[in-house]
């Protein structure tokens, strides 16, 4: 007789495979980027930007992070992860060579097939930096992007991530960083083509700057910050079908069981984040227009 609880992928989904921390950098305040080696780059099925896993640390418990690289030849593969709580506190104590545990991938990722040929501004703050790094990498490999830009807003110097990877992504697309708090003179912050407030703040500077309108946003950061800034581009003429976001909620099963990323605010019944989402076509999480 055949066992449907071994037939059952959500089973499988809810074990942890282990990994090794190989490294990591100090990458912002609170903020590490890590490396971690799957066992093989088979162990886990391919990642697509936007998707992201459930990462355990023993005795600690388990929390979701975004892969800002997918798993290489060796399975090799990265995340950054700012320090908040329990799991992340135990995560940033252990050592190269430990072993901790990872499940996925979940989720929806961005839509790349939609992305094609767009002229696509994206705009992130704080940690919503790295549910976009790897798309970022993929449409600059891909060649395909020649209109593409990043507004990324931090509070402060200190806060802002993924440095490295900003220094190499300047040289392939439009990057505008924002700082609440520039915290030094004007000159300097010009020298640095760095401006002040926040992404909505510097919007008509960016886009000034830009000598093409954007057709597509993509948004990913605090909720007020993505709700801002959609609502801004509708208001310019962008359609509602052409913004996309990445939200973050409460996850502990990551697979639809437990009910803890469920949407409440969202107009569609029976709505879970790890499924569903984490991305959303901005359309989709308005509710429905009374006729
Ligand atoms: C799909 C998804 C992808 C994510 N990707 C990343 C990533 O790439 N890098 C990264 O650093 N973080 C990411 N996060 C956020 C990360 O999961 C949380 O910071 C993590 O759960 C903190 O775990 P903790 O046990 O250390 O802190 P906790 O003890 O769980 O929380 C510490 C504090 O943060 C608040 N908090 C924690 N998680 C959330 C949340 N999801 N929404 C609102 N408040 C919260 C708590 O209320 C508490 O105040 C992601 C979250 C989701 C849902
Ligand atoms: S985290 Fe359990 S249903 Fe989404």
């Amino acid at each position: 007789m055949q066992n449907s609880i071994l037939n059952n992928q959500a089973f499988y989904n809810l074990t942890p495979i282990a990994i090794e921390l190989v490294d990591f950098i100090n990458d912002g305040e609170d903020a590490r980027h890590f490396r971690f080696r799957l066992p093989s780059p088979q162990s886990i099925d391919k990642p697509e930007p936007g998707q992201f896993f459930m990462l355990s640390v023993p005795g600690a418990g388990e929390a979701p992070f975004t892969f800002t690289v997918t798993p290489n030849d060796q399975g090799v593969f990265r995340a950054l992860v700012r320090k908040m709580g329990e799991v992340t506190t135990a995560l940033f104590q252990c050592q190269p060579g430990d072993i901790l545990g990872i499940r996925g991938p979940f989720g929806k990722g961005w839509p790349v097939n939609a992305l094609a040929n767009k002229k696509i501004l994206m705009v992130a703050g704080g940690c919503g930096l790295a549910p976009l790094a790897g798309l970022i990498d993929q449409l600059i490999t891909s060649h395909h992007h020649k209109h593409l830009a990043l507004v990324y807003g931090a509070r402060n110097r200190a806060l802002q991530m993924l440095n490295p990877e900003r220094l190499r992504w300047q040289q392939e697309l439009s990057l505008f960083d924002v700082l609440e708090d520039t915290g030094s003179t004007q000159a300097s912050t010009e020298e640095n083509h760095i401006l002040e407030g926040t992404p909505l703040d510097a919007m008509d500077s960016v886009l000034r700057t830009l000598d093409w309108t954007p057709d597509t946003l993509l948004l990913c950061g605090p909720e007020v910050m993505m709700s801002a800034a959609a609502k801004n581009f509708i208001q310019r003429g962008l359609s509602a079908q052409a913004i996309w976001l990445s939200i973050e909620r409460r996850m502990h099963c990551a697979v639809g069981l437990c009910g803890h990323c469920y949407l409440s605010e969202h107009h569609l019944a029976h709505h879970y984040v790890c499924k569903d989402g984490p991305t959303y076509r901005w359309d989709h999480l308005q509710p429905p227009e009374k006729n």
